[in-house]
Parts: structure tokens; sequence; C-alpha cells
């Protein structure tokens, strides 16, 4: 992978902006691999400001989310439907009948719903694979090195398909629930490794001190499902944008 020290976020998201902007000019239904979390969000924002300042037409552009909950409806605030919503299609002005998350055909299906849920994942595949595949995939880090909701230990040839969220996730997520774990839900639905691999060109951002043992695992540690990021290793066209902190423990 290509490594790139930035001094800050805005540095990194001006980088992606870049990138993708040129992607839509040559590609105007170009593909994106969207994800939730705090580190794209200033990509998101200087892609947003590129697009405005320099009126490039959007409306093509397609997408696909990395991840969603289970058991949420759509429409629940704090669904990654929503969250892609609120931080991508609405301030790029994007079509949001073009922009797709793991869980639509779901919608809150319970988990119980066992033949709706089975065939999600695989449906979703499908549907990447007949857009043409992922153009640019962003992605962020977990500080044990999970990408989408690979957890460590999922299979790095795996498709998208639904996971049990670990304990310290739901943990972890709960402030957004009224810091009341028992609304976290306990299900997810993720592009699998595998099916993030496909993607033609990964972007993978990390900030912080708290991402530095996981970026220095996925750089410098052996490929390893106990680091589902290490099978960036095994593209040809990944770029990992992080700032110094993160960057502190690679040799
Ligand atoms: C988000 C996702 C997660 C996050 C990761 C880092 O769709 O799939 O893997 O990218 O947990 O989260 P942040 O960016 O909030 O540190």
């Amino acid at each position: 992978a290509e490594i790139i020290i930035v001094d800050n976020e805005a540095e990194a998201g001006k980088l992606y902006a870049d990138c993708v902007a040129d992607l839509i000019r040559t590609k105007p239904d170009a593909v994106l691999g969207l994800a939730t979390g705090s580190s794209p969000l200033a990509a998101y924002k200087a892609l947003a400001a590129k697009v405005e300042a320099e009126g490039i037409d959007v409306s093509h552009v397609r997408g696909f989310a990395l991840d969603e909950y289970l058991g949420l409806p759509l429409e629940h605030p704090e669904s990654y439907h929503s969250t892609i919503h609120r931080t991508v299609v609405e301030p790029l002005g994007l079509n949001p009948e073009l922009v797709h998350v793991p869980g639509d055909v779901l919608d809150g299906a319970p988990i119980e719903d066992g033949d709706k849920v089975a065939h999600a994942g695989e449906a979703y595949d499908a549907a990447i694979e007949a857009a043409g595949g992922i153009d640019v995939q962003i992605l962020g880090i977990g500080a044990d090195g999970h990408i989408g909701f690979n957890e460590p230990g999922s299979s790095l040839a795996s498709g998208t398909r639904v996971k049990t969220l670990v304990q310290q996730t739901r943990v972890d997520n709960a402030r957004f629930f009224d810091d009341d774990i028992d609304q976290v839900p306990t299900h997810c639905i993720t592009q699998g490794v595998g099916t993030i691999l496909k993607a033609r060109h990964l972007v993978l951002l990390a900030f912080g001190e708290n991402k530095a043992e996981a970026i220095a695992q996925t750089v410098e540690g052996g490929i390893s499902a106990f680091c589902p990021a290490s099978a960036l290793q095994l593209h040809p066209h990944a770029t990992i944008i992080v700032d110094e902190a993160a960057a502190s423990q690679l040799r």
C-alpha cells in the first residue's frame, strides 16, 4: 500500500476529494464505497465543498455503504442508512435512489426473519457487481484492526453477510443510543473483507494515537485474519492516509 502522512484530517480530506472529483469528471456515474464513523467526515466535507465550488455534476454518482445494523428501521436516526444520508447524500447532493446500504432490503426486519436475512448479503454483493463494482472505497479502521464490521477472526475471503456485534463494539456504540446498551442492536450486516478487496481503489483513513497499533499491524504485520485490515496488503491499489499520531508505531 501507499502510505501518506498528513498534518491533519482536513489535509487527508482534500486528498480524497481531489481523487474522487477526478474520478467523477472521467466517469460521471462513478461508484463510491461509503463508510460511517468519524474518520471519513472531513473527506466528505472536503468533497462536498469541491463539488459545490467547481460545479461538478454528481447527479449520476452511485454509492454503496459498508455496513448497517440489523433490526433498526431504516428511518431510525442511528441507522447507517440515516447516517450516510446525513453525512454524504445531503451535503453532496447525491440522488438518494442511487445510494444503497446493506440493510436496505431488510428495513428493520427482525433477525428471526431467517429467509430474508440469509439472502441479504448475497443480494448486496450481486448489486455491487451489477453496478460494475466499486471505484473508490473509503475505509476507517478500528483500534483492533477491524474494517466494516469485520472484527478480528473474520475470513479474509468473506462476502457480505450477517454477523453478531462483539460486546466491545456494542459498548463503544452505546453512546449513540442514550448510553443504554440494551438499545444497541445485537447484529449487523457488513461487506466482507473479500467484498472490500474487490473495489478498484481502497482509501483507508486513520487519525490519532488510538489507531497507531492497528496501522502498524495493517502495514507491517503479517497478513492475518487477526487484523482484518492487513488484507489491504493483498490489494494492488490501496492508499493509507494517516496523521503523525496514527503513524507513530510504524518503523
Ligand atoms: C464504519 C465502519 C467501521 C469504522 C471504524 C472506525 O462504517 O465500518 O469499521 O470505520 O470503526 O471508526 P471511526 O472512524 O469512528 O474511528
